[in-house]
């Protein structure tokens, strides 16, 4: 399998296709350029040559607290370990950072839950996550499953 590697910023223009590809079949969140860019340290992707076949990022939300966002595989790639490769890549940045709690909303909670995720109800994650829900049209009528992930961290 191609490595997992940090993105570059020649990598978003085709980052912000293939996550949009998914949210325009309201499979996942849609995420702007300028998200993106903004956010670009947070990202992982794996390439194939020069085409970005998946990505995944790990956004900190406290000091305790990270978000798993934006998990994308393309569908010629799927199926093949990639998107597990990319959340252990996440998780193990969090508990590189010291971060004990990892979450995320999605709709595909059953595989999340193949790496320790269990349900959560969005209500008992602290306001801060919100402030990024205020900006999604879905607000407030998430349709999300909210998980979360309890990680050993180094001491
Ligand atoms: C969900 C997604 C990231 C999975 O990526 P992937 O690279 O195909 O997953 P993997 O090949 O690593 O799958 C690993 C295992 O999880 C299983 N799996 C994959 N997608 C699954 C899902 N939606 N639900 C439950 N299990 C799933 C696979 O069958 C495989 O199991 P196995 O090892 O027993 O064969 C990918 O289908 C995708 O990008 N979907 C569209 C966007 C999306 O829904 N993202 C996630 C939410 S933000």
């Amino acid at each position: 399998m191609n490595p997992i590697e940090k993105a570059r910023i020649q990598d978003v223009p085709q980052m912000h296709r293939l996550i949009n590809s998914f949210a325009d079949k309201g499979e996942m969140l849609a995420r702007s350029l300028s998200e993106i860019y903004e956010n670009i340290r947070d990202f992982f992707v794996v390439r194939q040559g020069e085409r970005v076949i998946a990505c995944a990022a790990l956004h900190v939300s406290w000091s305790d607290l990270a978000e798993i966002r934006s998990v994308a595989v393309a569908d010629d790639s799927q199926q093949q370990g990639i998107g597990d490769k990319l959340v252990q890549a996440c998780l193990k940045e969090a508990s590189e950072l010291g971060i004990p709690t990892v979450f995320c909303f999605t709709y595909q909670p059953a595989f999340f839950k193949r790496h320790k995720f269990v349900d959560i109800d969005k209500m008992e994650l602290p306001r801060k996550v919100w402030t990024d829900c205020l900006r999604c049209p879905k607000f407030p009528d998430c349709d999300e499953v909210a998980l979360i992930c309890h990680l050993e961290v180094g001491v």
